[in-house]
């Protein structure tokens, strides 16, 4: 009975009552603002891929695509800051996708920028990927079968997509996967780190490959940065994504 007269007194208080009020007075979010993502420039010229990647390719592929998933992206991460503050849960579910689509484009393709090089940098050897390199040789045999394994499954990819070498953390152990993933899915998993990633949309090779993919796949050899490569391989998750630091 005791307890029952406390338990009313709880439910009843005044005080409480008051701090219910206060409790469903709107939060003042004060000045937020959404984070704006920027085009990171390309760490060479345009045509410095030349002759495996056209220029007329890396100016469109840069300066239009990924400008505009930048672009998608920083519109929609505006309204979503908008809908949070006015509790808009329906905007802020629909937006998601969206969100999903146009951060995988920019995550990808700054990553994929800097993960190619000039065919005649001492970058796209392979002798500036040592650690990672025996990596390979103990994962698939050799050099050669792992080219074969990657460019597998780089022509599987139906649609579009991307192939990515990742290091991925199993338990205590560090091992090396060869992944796919659709559309603009990014590699951002638990333990996943992005060592170098080809990108298998159509408007990365078909002005000047057409439809001949196969060829793509083979010449994008020449132009892979091994030292961007060794740098992911022996760094972090937080180290790859570096460059993705938007301004507030
Ligand atoms: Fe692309």
């Amino acid at each position: 009975m005791w307890g029952t007269s406390i338990s009313l007194f709880l439910l009843f208080s005044p005080l409480q009552v008051i701090a219910s009020e206060q409790a469903q007075q709107p939060f003042d979010f004060g000045e937020m603002s959404a984070p704006n993502y920027s085009l990171p420039p390309l760490p060479y010229a345009y045509d410095a891929l030349e002759p495996y990647i056209s220029a007329q390719i890396m100016e469109l592929h840069h300066g239009k695509h990924h400008q505009t998933y930048i672009t998608n992206l920083n519109a929609a991460l505006k309204t979503q800051t908008e809908a949070v503050h006015t509790s808009d849960i329906t905007t802020q579910v629909s937006l998601q996708q969206g969100i999903r689509f146009n951060a995988g484009g920019h995550i990808n393709h700054s990553l994929f920028w800097q993960n190619l090089s000039p065919a005649s940098s001492p970058d796209a050897k392979t002798s500036a990927a040592p650690k990672l390199v025996q990596q390979i040789k103990a994962t698939w045999g050799d050099e050669d079968k792992f080219r074969e394994a990657f460019k597998a499954s780089l022509l599987g990819i139906q649609g579009s997509g991307w192939g990515w070498l990742i290091r991925v953390q199993v338990g205590q152990e560090s091992r090396l996967a060869i992944v796919t993933t659709k559309d603009q899915d990014p590699v951002v998993g638990k333990g996943e780190v992005p060592i170098f990633g080809v990108d298998m949309w159509e408007h990365a090779y078909y002005l000047q490959y057409l439809n001949g993919k196969a060829a793509y796949v083979e010449n994008i050899w020449n132009v892979i940065n091994w030292k961007t490569a060794e740098e992911r391989f022996v760094g972090t998750q937080a180290d790859a994504f570096k460059i993705l630091k938007a301004s507030m």
